[in-house]
């Protein structure tokens, strides 16, 4: 699989199979977090792996309720150690380090045949809470992974591509 097609193939699966993910699949996917690039290589991601089910549910209940969550063999609280360090250019480094790694275990999950989700609407301190994560850490995204139960649907709703790309001026 091309990372081409394997960027077409990516789409949100909030439907899954009653079925665990392997170990060697799990760890692949954090390998996949672990390679990508971050600013000055900070590396800040950190991962809650959660499969406990009555775990699993609770996050979801945090999570706006959105149940699908619960129902995803895993779900990874996705965090960042610290968010205080900028790039020169004034922007934070914690969410686009994050957002890279997340969506390398997005496209990797993709290549092995599993499905999942970002997930924003969540309430922050009830996660950290239920997941015992430090005061200081930031949870960024949650991402219910799984084997996806329906094919959901095949067309990308996207705006075409003169509408979001200006050559060489704006
Ligand atoms: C940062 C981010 C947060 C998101 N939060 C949620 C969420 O809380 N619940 C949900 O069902 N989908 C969530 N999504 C999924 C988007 O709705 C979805 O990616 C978008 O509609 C495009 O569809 P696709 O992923 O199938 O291509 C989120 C996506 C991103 C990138």
């Amino acid at each position: 699989m091309t990372v081409m097609e394997t960027i077409k193939l990516r789409k949100s699966v909030r439907s899954f199979e009653d079925r665990p993910v392997e170990d060697e699949k799990l760890n692949a996917l954090l390998e996949a977090a672990r390679l990508a690039p971050s600013a000055s290589n900070r590396q800040e991601w950190r991962f809650v792996v959660v499969r406990e089910a009555e775990m699993r549910k609770k996050v979801a209940g945090a999570a706006n309720n959105q149940a699908f969550v619960g129902e995803a063999p895993v779900v990874l609280a996705c965090c960042a150690e610290s968010d205080n360090h900028r790039m020169a250019c004034g922007q934070l480094c914690y969410p686009i380090d994050l957002a890279i790694a997340i969506d390398h275990i997005s496209l990797a999950a993709v290549e092995l045949g599993l499905g999942t989700c970002w997930i924003g609407a969540f309430q922050e301190d009830k996660v950290k809470s239920l997941l015992g994560i430090p005061d200081e850490v930031r949870v960024v995204e949650l991402m219910p992974l799984g084997y996806p139960a329906d094919a959901g649907p095949k067309e990308k709703s996207r705006k075409p591509l003169d509408s979001i790309v200006h050559w060489d001026r704006w």
